[in-house]
Parts: C-alpha cells; sequence; structure tokens
C-alpha cells in the first residue's frame, strides 16, 4: 500500500437545518483511501454513510445542509474549497460513482451508449465515432455482450444486472482515481451481484483506483475490503484492517453488527439482533451515543456523560471508541455464547 492517501476526509460535519431543529448527519468523520485499496463503510440505516460519501462528491444539498467543519483533500487540494465549476471536472474524472439504483441515475429516453459517450466527451476532446468505439469497448470490459447493438437499446430494454455494468462502465470512463460505490448491488439477485462486484474489483485493480464500498453486507466487506469504517449516528466509531475487524473487534456496536446481520463467510447462524434503535440524531444521547443499547458499558456514568475518542486499539492503525475497549473480550464471549457462532479468533 502507497505511503499517501488518494482521498483523504479530515474532521468532516455535516448538519441538516430542518424545520425541528438542527441534525447532526456525520460528526467529525476522518478516513482515507489509498490508491488501489477498497474500503468498506458499514452501519445501521440513517449513521451517515452516505451523506458523507455524497460530501465528497459535492452533491450534497446546501441548504438544507451546512458543512461546518472539515477538510475533503484530494490530490492536494481541499474539495470543499472548489467552486460547482470545478467540482464538475473531478465529478467524474476524479472521483466517479456507481449508485444502487441504476435506473434512477441512467436516462431513461436516452440509449445506453450516448449517455457512455458523453460520460467519456464530457472530460475528453474526442469525435462521436471515437466516444463510441470507447463506450462499446467499455460495455465489453464490463461484461456486456453485443455491445455495439446494446448502445443502441435503452435502459429499460437492458436487465437489471446489465445496467449496473453499464453504470460501472460510466464511472470507468474516464480512469477516475476514486471509485464510490453506494450500496452498488442491492436491487440486484445474488448471483448477479457476485458477478458486478467481481467486476468492480477488477477494474478497480487494473487502474489502482481507491475504492469506498457502502454497504449492509458484511460477508462482501469480508471478501471485498482491505479496510473497514464503522459508522454509528453520524460517527466513526471503530476503523481498521478487515482482518483486525473481523477477528478482534474493538467496538461494542461492531460486535454487535456481526451478531446481527448474516455473514456470507461465517457459518453463524443464530443472529442477534442489537436492542433499541439508532438514537434521533436531533437529540442524541449525551456521552457515548451508543450508551442507551451497550450492554458492555451497561450504563455506566462515564460513558452516559463523556464522549468516547477514537484512540488507538491493539495493532497499528486499528482505531475504536470505547471507554471500555479493554473489556471487549466479555462482550465477544457473551455474544458468541448466545449466537453459538465464533467471532474473534485471538481468545
Ligand atoms: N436532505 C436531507 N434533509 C434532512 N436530513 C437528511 C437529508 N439527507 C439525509 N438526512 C439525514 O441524515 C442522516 C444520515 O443519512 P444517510 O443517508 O447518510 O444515512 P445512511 O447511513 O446512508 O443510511 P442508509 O443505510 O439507510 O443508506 C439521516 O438521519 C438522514 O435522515
Ligand atoms: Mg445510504
Amino acid at each position: 500500500m502507497s505511503d499517501e492517501p488518494l482521498l483523504s476526509i479530515r474532521d468532516l460535519s455535516v448538519d441538516f437545518h430542518t424545520p425541528d431543529g438542527v441534525l447532526s448527519a456525520v460528526d467529525h468523520v476522518s478516513y482515507d483511501v489509498y490508491p488501489g485499496e477498497t474500503v468498506g463503510v458499514v452501519g445501521e440505516s440513517g449513521s451517515g454513510k452516505s451523506v458523507a460519501v455524497q460530501t465528497v462528491l459535492g452533491l450534497t444539498p446546501t441548504p438544507p445542509a451546512r458543512i461546518r467543519s472539515g477538510e475533503i483533500r484530494l490530490g492536494g487540494r481541499d474539495l470543499l474549497q472548489l467552486s460547482q465549476r470545478q467540482m464538475r471536472r473531478v465529478r467524474g474524472r476524479e472521483i466517479a460513482m456507481v449508485f444502487q439504483d441504476p435506473m434512477t441515475s441512467l436516462n431513461p429516453v436516452m440509449t445506453v451508449g450516448r449517455q457512455i459517450d458523453e460520460a467519456v466527451q464530457v472530460h475528453t476532446a474526442v469525435s462521436d465515432d471515437e466516444a463510441r468505439a470507447r463506450s462499446v469497448e467499455l460495455l465489453h470490459t464490463v461484461g456486456v455482450g453485443d455491445a455495439e447493438r446494446r448502445c443502441t437499446q435503452y435502459p429499460h430494454e437492458l436487465s437489471g444486472g446489465m445496467r449496473q455494468r453499464a453504470m460501472i462502465a460510466m464511472a470507468m470512463a474516464n480512469q477516475p482515481r476514486v471509485l464510490i460505490a453506494d450500496e452498488p448491488t442491492t436491487a440486484l439477485d445474488v448471483t448477479i451481484q457476485a458477478q458486478v462486484l467481481e467486476l468492480l474489483e477488477t477494474t478497480t485493480a487494473q487502474t489502482q483506483a481507491g475504492t469506498i464500498l457502502i454497504t449492509h453486507d458484511l460477508g462482501l466487506i469480508a471478501e471485498l475490503c482491505d479496510r473497514v469504517i464503522v459508522m454509528y449516528a453520524g460517527t466513526v466509531v471503530e476503523s481498521g484492517d478487515v482482518t483486525a475487524i473481523f477477528h478482534t473487534p474493538r467496538h461494542p456496536y461492531t460486535v454487535g453488527l456481526m451478531a446481527s446481520l448474516p455473514r456470507l463467510d461465517a457459518a453463524v447462524q443464530r443472529l442477534e439482533p442489537i436492542p433499541g434503535s439508532p438514537p434521533s440524531l436531533l437529540h442524541p444521547p449525551p456521552g457515548c451515543s451508543f450508551h442507551p443499547r451497550c450492554r458492555l458499558g451497561a450504563g455506566r456514568e462515564r460513558c452516559r456523560q463523556e464522549a468516547p475518542a477514537l484512540r488507538s486499539a491493539d495493532t497499528c492503525g486499528h482505531l475504536a471508541a470505547c471507554h471500555y475497549s479493554e473489556e471487549i473480550h466479555a462482550e465477544i464471549s457473551r455474544v458468541e455464547a448466545t449466537t453459538g457462532s465464533r467471532l474473534s479468533q485471538d481468545g
């Protein structure tokens, strides 16, 4: 892994100003993406995963959103300081995004080929014929057979998996340095999901792009990611190498996620939901935002009063925001006994 991150999110805070008050969707979030690596972002619905990456792309609507703090560094610039016009140049060429549902991001009244041609032509001055040749080649690369004919078809004439491949072709059209995939395969059936993700992995490996993969599927994280960011209520509660996160988790929320969500890689089978629900971001609890649901903290005063900082856990680069992460073994053992599965490998 290279020493220099491609993309560096530093201390990012994003609020939404709503009629009911100010909602802190992303709160002092920092993470990096290095060349060629895939960073997985996990966390329950509403934890700020999408808002953070939308802000990276300059797609957060301001208002109602307001960027309260932070920097997003890409190639020596702070993206938060760029004009709309400058950001348009960054989007697509340097950072591209694959969305959850291609039907909402592909234009239904334009042929697939024309849309990929345009993605090519936005950033490179080439003739229509040259752009089309490149589009055919891109579709071919992403495994769409009969690419020339597919180019003349409209999105509704393609299957879901093929549309998602066309989206990836569009995203890769300009060999972006960073690829952001937000739940890219949720709308697809399982076998097509695997193919699309494999494709994402091989294309980014070829270009050494860095990838941010947002998913609820811990199995996919285990399979595809190098590092993992765990988000809870707008903050990063744990981050580290994928093996550290799976084998020596240091935050009780991460342990809870592993016990509550299915994993492709584990022979788990009994699942244990995390009690309660995520806090209201309009009225977050004092202290650690996870404390009302935490069995490890068990209502201890420090957890109720003091927000834990993200600090170094065991191995290098592994961070966790828990006052009692040294006691995590007790929580892991409890979950293992309840679910009958093995989470930790360091006993
Ligand atoms: N335009 C908006 N106006 C007000 N609040 C918003 C807006 N967009 C997002 N939010 C709030 O910001 C918080 C974070 O949302 P975000 O979409 O980032 O969650 P997420 O982690 O991506 O969830 P999911 O897994 O469901 O996609 C949520 O509480 C959401 O309601
Ligand atoms: Mg989301």
